[in-house]
């Protein structure tokens, strides 16, 4: 426990439940490969990867070197103003879109996700406002899909708690139903909705292909139901890809696995390897080339001081190398297929668990509505399971609306690290308490 009125920091929990759990020992000081080390030097694996987004572990030496080397060049460039971005943002943008969906091909770097979410959804309302849409307005997300926070992403975010917690955020933002939660065939609860609302009144639909908040998989047709729909109504179709981008889920982008065709595409996380922060949005030939022919007096004023920061862009590029050509993406389909089926086999052994959910490295292991004695919700449970795990040297995350821990190891785990991780979880599961 921390005395609060030493402690130098805020943080969003509230405080003083966060201090009670908070000790100078749990702080982390060190990190090495897929391990961090805290100040009272116990190692832990980070089924986590920091927050979902240290893909390459922790002394990465290639990102390490590029990161120093633009260091010594040139620390800063900025993307915003004067005609002089820094050459860093051109090459890594070079870089990395080979690796994009074929019809994407324009890139603007931000600083992190929530921000390339928001950029995304307010550029869609710029497109279709400059053309002389005014009343296409509404965005439309998912309950439980997770865009961030702050006004715009926090708005986009299905969490009824962030919409409500510092009264209205962005205007005209609607949630559905994913069609995971039951909706009566699959794409019907967003269509559905859209039509009665009135598609003309619609700029985009924002949404992930692996929720992060529970590990849904949108299935392929879904997906390429709703591209066809959204295209067929003038709608953009904006893609999150914040945490499934980068190899995540064993390629590039998720977006090229499903083979769909977004409008707008965000990247972030797994895009700097957490080296130091970036975000991407990108755009498909038909935004852009609707970007690039407007009137110089129809501008899109967006943008903040650290957006393409050339240290996030050297490690951009140290990391498209590395999942380029290091075998991190086959590495992912392996470790994904194993993790998966080590998880199905605990899930098998523990009634607790509800469910195994996910693609590649990102992995839900959910658990039932209540313990036996119904003491306990499943969010409970699963806030319980997390801090168990961590007793025993896994670090994994836990989540905010579903009752669930997410397990996103780094893409370079071992199967020895996907061992060490299923193993824990059988025991820990074994030896709680409900
Ligand atoms: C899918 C998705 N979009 C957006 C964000 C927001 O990114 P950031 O926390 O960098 O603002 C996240 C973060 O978890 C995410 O998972």
């Amino acid at each position: 426990m921390i005395d609060r009125d030493t402690y130098p920091l805020w943080n969003s929990p509230s405080m003083s439940a966060y201090l009670t759990t908070l000790s100078h020992e749990n702080m982390l000081v060190e990190g090495r490969g897929v391990r961090v080390r805290d100040a009272a030097g116990r190692w832990f694996l980070d089924a986590r990867s920091g927050l979902w987004n240290v893909t390459l572990g922790y002394d990465h030496p290639k990102v390490t070197e590029a990161i120093e080397r633009q260091l010594r060049t040139l620390p800063f460039a900025n993307l915003v103003g004067y005609g002089r971005p820094g050459a860093i943002a051109v090459e890594a943008a070079e870089a990395l879109l080979p690796h994009l969906p074929v019809h994407m091909n324009k890139i603007r770097y931000c600083s992190n996700g929530s921000q390339a979410v928001e950029t995304a959804v307010l550029l869609s309302r710029f497109l279709h406002h400059s053309g002389g849409e005014k009343e296409r307005l509404a965005v439309f997300g998912m309950w439980h899909g997770y865009h961030g926070l702050g006004s715009g992403a926090g708005a986009v975010t299905g969490m009824s708690y962030v919409h409500d917690q510092s009264g209205p955020l962005l205007p005209e933002v609607h949630h559905v139903s994913g069609p995971f939660e039951g909706a009566a065939a699959p794409g019907a609860g967003l269509e559905q909705t859209i039509t009665a609302c009135g598609p003309e009144r619609v700029a985009a639909v924002v949404l992930e292909l692996v929720v992060g908040e529970g590990g849904h998989v949108l299935s392929d047709d879904y997906l390429h139901s709703l591209e066809r729909f959204c295209r067929g109504h003038g709608i953009h179709l904006i893609v999150d890809e914040v945490s499934t981008g980068m190899g995540r889920t064993g390629a590039f982008t998720r977006t090229e696995q499903v083979g769909i065709r977004p409008d707008i595409l965000t990247l972030g996380k797994g895009l700097s390897a957490g080296y130091a922060p970036l975000s991407a949005v990108v755009l498909s030939d038909e935004v852009s080339a609707r970007l690039f022919d407007l009137d110089f007096e129809q501008k899109f004023l967006i943008g903040s001081t650290n957006d393409g920061h050339p240290l996030g862009l050297a490690a951009s590029m140290a990391v498209i190398d590395t999942l380029a050509d290091g075998g991190v993406l086959e590495n992912v389909e392996a470790m994904g297929a194993l993790l998966r089926q080590g998880l199905e086999e605990v899930a098998a052994r523990h009634p607790q668990v509800a469910a195994v959910r996910g693609a590649g490295l990102m992995q839900a292991v959910e658990m039932v509505a209540a313990s036996q004695d119904g003491a306990l919700t499943g969010g409970a449970m699963a806030d319980h399971l997390r801090l168990a795990l961590e007793e025993r040297g896994v670090l994994v995350s836990s989540l905010a609306m579903v009752p669930a821990i997410m397990i996103i190891p780094p893409l370079v785990v071992t199967a020895s690290d996907v061992e060490e991780i299923v193993t824990t979880l059988d025991k820990a599961l074994a030896e709680i308490r409900y």
